[in-house]
């Protein structure tokens, strides 16, 4: 009996240690052995604020009106999420949850009161790893202000586990009525296309230079080098806060042909080494991009449409979150199980493709790239852009 107990506990430190968490990841691509997937619960259409206005009159949410996601939609995205984690676990990737807040409460700063939060379905806006770093991003919401509360379970372990984790958190931005430009809503809904495109041209979107801002989805991570978009959530002083941050990388500044941009991962996918994953209808507004690509022996491949045709209601995400993938190592990849021409194009790139089904979960914050956020992959700091052009 003694025996048969020590052994039992033998075996549960045993589990322990090898299942003790090691942050650092480099990259997009390199081999995934350890990720966090979001949670459905509880997620809310927002309160309005200075930078949110939901108006869907015809599912029962017109502007000014906010309460939970229909319970009917999020149980079938947790479903899709549950079967997502489990697919990565199957493949011997571990898989951490977050701890959903009750997102329906109101919340307050000294500066301002915002009636609801909003969920923890897409940690990649939250939390940015690069190297042995986990960067809790400012964001630029205040219905997300406390969003990376439901990760800090998880870092406060990874913190305990691995003596090389560094904990980071950007500083928390005030979000008064200085962050936000006045009365963009009301402007914008009353522009012409040319007009609107002007805006996108100047990067003149809601919020100011007050105070750095960004989410931690607008950064993609070439190993030394990362592309950051400016975008409805992420403005210069913020891009310039990640540069001081990172002084060993290049920090790219990036926009493109969107109107309203706002994460960079339906834009601009790094598929592995040398390959990347663009965006037909949005080009780099600075062709020298491109250049910086090709200089450096990268292909651009376009990626196709999507098969569907209409978004789930309530969902503030485009089409192009077909282009939304997880990469598992430079030979494997998940894509929307509905995303046929996708597959086909990597197929034909030598991928292995894992179809996931993933639709219902967009309402919920984005796709298979956003609904995770890299702990682990193997793999060193490379730099994969050694031909650099000045400025860009
Ligand atoms: N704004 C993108 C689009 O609709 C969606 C990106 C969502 N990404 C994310 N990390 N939540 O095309």
């Amino acid at each position: 009996m003694v025996v048969k107990h020590f052994c039992l506990q033998m075996e549960d430190s045993l589990k322990e240690i090898t299942s003790h968490a090691v942050v650092s990841s480099w990259n997009e691509w390199d081999p995934l052995k350890h990720v966090i997937v979001g949670r459905a619960s509880g997620t809310m259409i927002q309160a309005s604020e200075p930078a949110v206005q939901n108006d869907w009159p015809q599912q029962g949410f017109p502007l000014g009106i906010f309460g939970p996601m229909p319970e009917q939609m999020e149980a079938k995205a947790n479903e899709q999420l549950d079967n997502f984690a489990e697919i990565l676990e199957n493949r011997g990737i571990r898989v951490d949850r977050p701890v959903p807040l009750d997102f329906s409460q109101a919340i307050q700063t000294p500066d301002w009161n915002q009636d609801s939060m909003f969920g923890c379905m897409p940690p990649r806006d939250v939390l940015l790893t690069v190297g042995k770093e986990m960067l809790e991003a400012t964001m630029s919401f205040r219905s997300r202000w406390f969003e990376y509360l439901c990760y800090r379970p998880l870092l406060e372990q990874y913190y305990k586990d691995d003596p090389n984790f560094r904990w980071e958190s950007a500083p928390k931005p005030r979000l008064t009525e200085r962050t936000y430009k006045q009365d963009f809503w009301q402007e914008w809904h009353s522009l012409s296309e040319e007009e609107r495109w002007r805006h996108t041209e100047n990067s003149d979107w809601i919020i100011t230079e007050t105070e750095p801002l960004f989410d931690a989805a607008d950064v993609a991570r070439f190993g030394h080098d990362l592309f950051v978009q400016k975008s409805m959530v992420t403005n210069d002083s913020g891009i310039e806060w990640l540069r001081r941050h990172y002084p060993g990388h290049r920090v790219h500044k990036v926009s493109y042909t969107d109107q309203l941009p706002w994460h960079i991962d339906a834009t601009l996918i790094p598929l592995r080494p040398g390959l990347v994953l663009v965006n037909p209808e949005r080009t780099a507004l600075q062709k020298a991009h491109n250049v910086l690509f090709e200089k450096n022996g990268w292909e651009l491949v376009e990626a196709p449409k999507s098969v569907r045709t209409e978004k789930m209601p309530l969902c503030t995400c485009s089409l192009w979150l077909n282009m939304n993938c997880l990469v598992l190592d430079p030979k494997t990849i998940c894509i929307e199980a509905a995303e046929t021409p996708m597959m086909e194009l990597l197929d034909k790139y030598g991928f292995e493709v894992i179809p996931v089904p993933f639709f219902e979960v967009s309402p919920f914050g984005g796709g298979l790239h956003c609904a995770t956020a890299d702990v682990y992959r193997e793999g060193s700091l490379e730099d994969y852009f050694p031909n650099q052009i000045d400025g860009v």
